[in-house]
């Protein structure tokens, strides 16, 4: 079926709120909810396919084109700079950027600052701007363990409730950047199915719209 629109949805939480958004819009796809493992499903009546990805992997999957459109967090399109489109702000999924550290901290402006992150673009970007001198420490998960153990002197690292943080001894000291999740096209396929995305986009913006309003 070559007209199917294919879209990557991040699986998990967010995901599936993502997809009520769609299927309100008119692209339901009641398989997709049903509990087992597989990975893609179709509603060749509404014309649209759907892939369940991780949700940072969304943002490649539509750079190469496997899938026509998706569902991405900011912070991953700030951090990997895919060469796609961002179409709309969906207003899921919200939280911040920020830097984080111990209570008492106070940054000693005669040192280098030592920043533990998943996301070392965003921190070089943000620190570069203020023409601090940074050493990023890259990590891939519990990040807020780096300043309990003296491995950084800082984080920068998702927000959302700020319960990991409290719960560790840290505070939110600065906000980089608010997240929130991002319908996102292929560059290609948005020229060659302009049609289908462009109104795919009023619908969900007529959701949200509505949703505003009440
Ligand atoms: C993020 C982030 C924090 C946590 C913040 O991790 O890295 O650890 O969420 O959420 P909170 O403010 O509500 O406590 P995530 O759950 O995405 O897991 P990951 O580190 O495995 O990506």
């Amino acid at each position: 079926m070559p007209d199917m629109l294919s879209v990557a949805l991040p699986k998990g939480r967010l995901g599936e709120k993502v997809y009520g958004l769609f299927a309100a819009a008119g692209y339901d796809c009641p398989a997709l909810l049903e509990p087992n493992r597989r990975l893609i499903f179709e509603n060749p009546e509404n014309g649209v396919r759907y892939f369940w990805v991780k949700p940072s992997d969304v943002a490649i999957y539509v750079e190469r084109g496997a899938a026509d459109i998706g569902v991405a967090g900011k912070d991953i399109l700030l951090e990997k700079a895919p060469e796609v489109y961002e179409l709309l702000d969906l207003g899921m999924g919200r939280c911040r950027m920020c830097v984080a550290g111990p209570r008492d901290f106070r940054d000693d402006a005669a040192h280098v600052l030592r920043v533990a992150t998943k996301f070392p673009r965003i921190a070089r970007e943000y620190y570069a701007a203020q023409s601090r001198p940074i050493d990023v420490i890259e990590l891939h998960g519990s990040i807020e363990l780096a300043p309990l153990v003296g491995l950084s002197d800082v984080i920068v690292d998702i927000v959302e409730t700020g319960k990991t943080l409290e719960e560790n001894g840290l505070t939110p000291l600065e906000t980089v950047v608010p997240i929130s999740a991002r319908l996102i096209a292929n560059k290609a396929r948005y020229q060659f199915k302009s049609g289908e995305i462009r109104s795919l986009c009023g619908r969900i913006q007529e959701i949200l719209n509505r949703k505003e309003q009440l």
